[in-house]
């Protein structure tokens, strides 16, 4: 979704709204802008596309002041244009407002206002909240902010400056969307805010995450929050423990590249210091069932969108198993409205890498007021998904900047995996040891496993042509096929489909023939023969079939035309090690079509709105 950024201080403010915007651009890429207030006038310039139009624009018409914000839009209301980019000024040009999210009653309000002899200059639903804001505005902006957002409907944050305003204040209300605000350091007379808590990291460690319904301004020596009702309310400072430098490049190309580098580690920060391999235990800080509880659970619903769902599907394969309680997955858009059975017996487990995916937080929310138990597998601390949970399974896989999702979701998968072994413990069943072991060999299967990169880089010069694609995948690793298949659909815009391979003969096999490479996954003991038979079904065909296997290609028993070697691990997380080469693959082929593949076209890291 969007990003917005705000700084009051006494440092130029431009160049750190840039530098934030830069860090939040992965949000959303339609358009970008600044507002700054100065003398009492707004000064605003904006740009279509990338930050780096609006960086040229600011270089043509420079802006100086000490406090303004900063906007990079992904477009729902108005198509990506200048005339729809962020700041919005109300058409007094009283104040400019910059939004994350979507006012649903935006046009009954429009009518209203345009009744009351206000214009509208663009498409947006932001332009509504401007105007209607500058309706109540009579010397008090925060008491006109808090008359107009009664009247909105919707998922939103939002804030907004006016030149009218005596002293430098900057007004945010949080409904929905995140808003961070970060406190000055050292004395530093200054106060920050934006959406995502990496566009503050180089300025500031000591933010607050404003909760639904708050709303703060900022002024030089002050940050004061007021609730829902108007009350006003103390929210925690809390510190971060995330470093700037895991925010930059690291001499990588791309942060996808750098992100699916960073996988061995990431593994090992989130199972480490949670598996106890003396006594055998696994052990959550921040996470805490009781063993009858544990008994009492009937069932577990699993919530997600996107890559998160793809890792909620492994994630019932290693509970059932394990822990052996039947999981039920639904997509975070589809769950509320199929009435689910829910009551105090059920489990309820959001699984989200931002924490902040708005499909996901109204399944939970659903589940939640059903009676369930609401539990999440996070990435961000702080984020709405870990504030409405009893308990949270972090992934510590740091800040996941490229668009595609990659190490947040293998260590999601590794979340899963301790996840159903504390619930297998807590049901009174014993870890074997050979259960934690496969733990400890994962980083180093991964990184062999990586080792595969040149390979990949010259199987996608031979296929980055294809128009289509087919991934097949049995048992735990069918959902390894839908992910794989995602990735290349999200980095190359090639069409691509994962379908478990048994399933591949009841229509799919309709499409092979030689123009169709077919990426089949053939690992572990429990379904290889199954996988092998449905390889020969394609070579039959004169598909052209792409084996990644744990297997000497001899031992294959069917001729394949390329083979990717993986590792062999624990069956439970050998789906971890065979997503890997399919991250490179599509890195590698979206590479070579030349698309953006750190921030693909009309995606968004973290969708906020339904
Ligand atoms: C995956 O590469 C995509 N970025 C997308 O499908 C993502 O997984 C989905 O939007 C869910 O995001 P979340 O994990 O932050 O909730």
């Amino acid at each position: 979704m969007c990003g917005i950024v705000g700084y009051l201080g006494e440092r130029e403010v431009v160049p750190l709204l840039i530098d934030g915007l830069r860090k939040m651009e992965y949000r959303g890429y339609d358009s970008a802008g600044v507002v700054v207030v100065r003398d009492h006038a707004l000064a605003a310039v904006k740009a279509e596309g990338k930050l780096d139009r609006l960086v040229e624009r600011l270089a043509q018409h420079p802006l100086h002041g000490l406090y303004g914000l900063g906007h990079t839009r992904w477009a729902t209301h108005g198509a990506p244009s200048e005339r729809n980019a962020h700041p919005v000024l109300d058409s007094r040009r009283r104040l400019a407002l910059i939004h994350n999210g979507i006012i649903e009653n935006f046009l009954e309000l429009k009518r209203r206002l345009i009744g009351e002899g206000f214009t509208f200059s663009s498409d947006t639903d932001t332009e509504v909240v401007a105007n209607l804001i500058s309706s109540y505005l009579d010397g008090d902006l925060h008491a006109a902010v808090e008359r107009a957002r009664r009247e909105l409907e919707g998922l939103y944050a939002f804030a907004v400056v006016s030149a009218e305003s005596p002293e430098g204040e900057i007004i945010a209300v949080r409904q929905g969307p995140p808003l961070i605000l970060g406190r000055g350091q050292e004395g530093r007379n200054e106060q920050f805010l934006a959406s995502d808590p990496a566009a503050l990291l180089a300025y500031t460690r000591d933010v607050v995450f404003l909760e639904n319904g708050d709303l703060a301004r900022l002024r030089r020596g002050s940050i004061e929050i007021w609730d829902k009702g108007g009350q006003p309310i103390e929210r925690p400072t809390q510190r971060l423990n995330w470093d700037p430098i895991q925010a930059e490049k690291g001499g990588y190309k791309h942060f996808m590249l750098k992100e699916i580098h960073e996988q061995p580690q990431a593994l090992q920060d989130t199972f480490g210091g949670r598996v106890d391999f003396e006594t055998g235990e696994i052990h959550f800080d921040t996470l805490h069932l009781d063993r009858p509880t544990a008994a009492g659970l009937s069932r577990i619903h699993v919530l997600a969108c996107g890559t998160s769902w793809h890792a909620a599907l492994i994630g019932k394969f290693m509970i059932e198993e394990l822990a052996r309680l039947p999981v039920e997955v639904d997509y975070g858009s589809e769950y509320r409205y199929r009435d689910p059975i829910v009551d105090s017996s059920v489990l309820a487990l959001g699984v989200s890498q931002s924490g902040e995916t708005a499909d996901t937080l109204s399944a939970m929310e659903a589940a939640k007021e059903r009676g369930a138990r609401l539990f999440a597998i996070c990435n961000v601390l702080g984020s709405q998904a870990t504030r409405i949970s009893e308990g949270v399974v972090y992934t510590h896989a740091g800040p996941e900047i490229g668009v595609a999702s990659t190490k947040a979701f293998t260590t999601q998968l590794v979340a899963f995996y301790q996840f159903a072994l504390y619930l297998r413990q807590m049901r009174g069943m014993a870890l074997e040891p050979a259960h934690l072991q496969a733990l400890a060999h994962l980083p180093q299967a991964v990184t062999q496993a990586l080792e595969q990169e040149q390979h990949l880089e010259e199987m996608a010069r031979r296929h980055f042509r294809a128009e289509n694609f087919l991934y097949l995948g049995r048992g735990i690793n069918y959902p390894i096929a839908l992910e794989g298949a995602l990735k290349l659909k999200e980095i190359s815009y090639i069409h691509a489909e994962g379908y478990p391979a048994g399933e591949m003969k009841h229509g799919p096999i309709a499409l092979i023939d030689e123009h169709l490479p077919v990426v089949a996954i053939a690992t572990g003991a429990r379904v290889f023969d199954k996988v092998k038979s449905n390889m020969q079904e394609v070579k039959a065909r004169d598909g052209k079939v792409i084996a990644l296997t744990d297997r000497d290609p001899a031992d294959l028993g069917v001729q394949v035309d390329e083979v990717i070697r993986v590792p062999r691990v624990h069956e439970l997380l050998q789906p971890i090690v065979n997503v890997v080469p399919l991250q490179l693959l599509a890195y590698f082929i979206g590479l070579r079509r030349g698309a953006d593949v750190d921030q693909p076209r009309n995606l968004a890291k973290s969708v906020t709105v339904e």
